[in-house]
């Protein structure tokens, strides 16, 4: 809106009065006719009600300074009126405008919803958690330990003293340059998750009833059943009068509870240094029934895991931190299992390597 002169009054009688001020107000109407965007609006306001600038008060100065004393008043009503037409066209112009601009910002309910993609388990964890679930129903809390171990805890308290030819069975990555520190202090991966049993009774004197869940690694050749780096769920359970029978339930009512109740275990002679006696349990496949059939080599019976009682030479070595370990009068059982074979048994996996290999197109399977 560009600054238009000043009209001129024709007199000051009312009815020229009201002549002049009838042309501003139709000039008013004229200049609100398209208040549709907060500019316009706010262009309206300083054109008609600038505090220096504006139309109003120009036109008032001048009518008013040159008006005889008997007509300010008649001029002052008018120009009252004048203002309260401008307001009344500035407030439902920006009530409109607001509008307009709340109608741009309205929700559109009819287009989808940001749709966020859900994460799911991997199958190994899943796998891990439900068969930790089963254990924890009949009262075991879980444990964790390092997988950075010392010799001392991933072998020799264990009863696997230097020099035994059952850590060649465990061979594993070792950390560096440790040659000054004493054997029992050097670090390496650890191969199994026992260790665990030692770090535990050494920190809770008994009873003990924990499963221990982690990730163990060894010195395999890759190949369709082998992984370097793999999973055991490992058991610990130490008491007074805990017996072999105890055991045997123990592992029984697991497999029925994680493979369905029709599962049978049998259990053979076996070795662990440190467990005496010591045994590898089987179940009947689950798969099918124990008839036959390639997931269990056509044997009817599937190797799951190694188990015994806790040899007292393990708690020996425990009892220097807990003397409450005392072989005459406490005894327990240890179990322990790979992950990796069970889920891959579960779900039909034929190569381990999958399991490791984050490929989206595999995980995406068990989603
Ligand atoms: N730690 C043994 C292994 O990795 C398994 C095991 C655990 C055996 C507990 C007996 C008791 O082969």
């Amino acid at each position: 809106m560009s600054q238009e002169a000043i009209p001129s009054l024709g007199g000051y009688s009312e009815a020229a009065l009201d002549q002049a001020f009838a042309a501003l107000a139709h000039e008013v109407e004229a200049s609100a006719q398209s208040l549709t965007s907060a500019e316009a609006v706010e262009a309206f306001r300083l054109h008609w009600l600038g505090r220096k600038q504006g139309r109003l008060k120009s036109i008032s100065d001048a009518w008013l300074k040159s008006a005889p004393v008997e007509a300010k008043k008649l001029i002052g009503q008018r120009f009252n009126q004048l203002k309260a037409q401008i307001e009344s066209r500035l407030e439902s112009a920006t009530g409109a405008s607001s509008q307009n601009a709340l109608d741009a910002e309205a929700i559109d309910i009819t287009l989808p919803g940001t749709h966020r993609a859900l994460g799911a388990e991997h199958p190994l964890i899943k796998t891990m958690h439900e068969m930790v679930a089963v254990f924890q129903r009949m009262g075991y809390s879980v444990g964790v330990g390092p997988e950075v171990e010392t010799d001392f805890y991933n072998f020799e308290s264990l009863n696997f003293p230097p020099g035994h030819p059952a850590r060649d069975t465990q061979d594993t990555l070792v950390v560096a340059n440790q040659e000054r520190k004493p054997l029992r202090d050097r670090l390496l991966m650890r191969t199994h998750t026992s260790p665990v049993q030692i770090r535990t009774m050494e920190q809770q004197p008994p009873p003990v009833r924990i499963v221990i869940p982690g990730k163990v690694h060894r010195n395999d050749a890759a190949d369709a059943t082998h992984s370097p780096i793999f999973h055991q769920i490992e058991g610990l359970c130490v008491d007074i009068d805990v017996t072999f029978s105890d055991l045997k339930g123990t592992l029984d009512h697991a497999m029925k509870e994680f493979f369905g109740s029709s599962v049978k275990t049998r259990f053979f002679p076996s070795f662990f240094p440190f467990t005496e006696p010591s045994a590898d349990v089987q179940i009947s496949c689950p798969f099918c029934g124990g008839k036959g059939c390639r997931k269990c080599k056509h044997s009817g019976w599937i190797e799951l895991l190694g188990c015994g009682m806790v040899d007292p030479a393990v708690f020996g070595f425990v009892q220097q931190k807990q003397p409450a370990y005392d072989p005459k009068k406490i005894s327990g059982f240890a179990f322990g299992m790979g992950v990796d074979r069970i889920a891959m048994m579960k779900y039909g996996i034929s190569d381990i390597s999958l399991l490791y290999s984050g490929d989206a197109r595999f995980l995406e399977q068990f989603a």
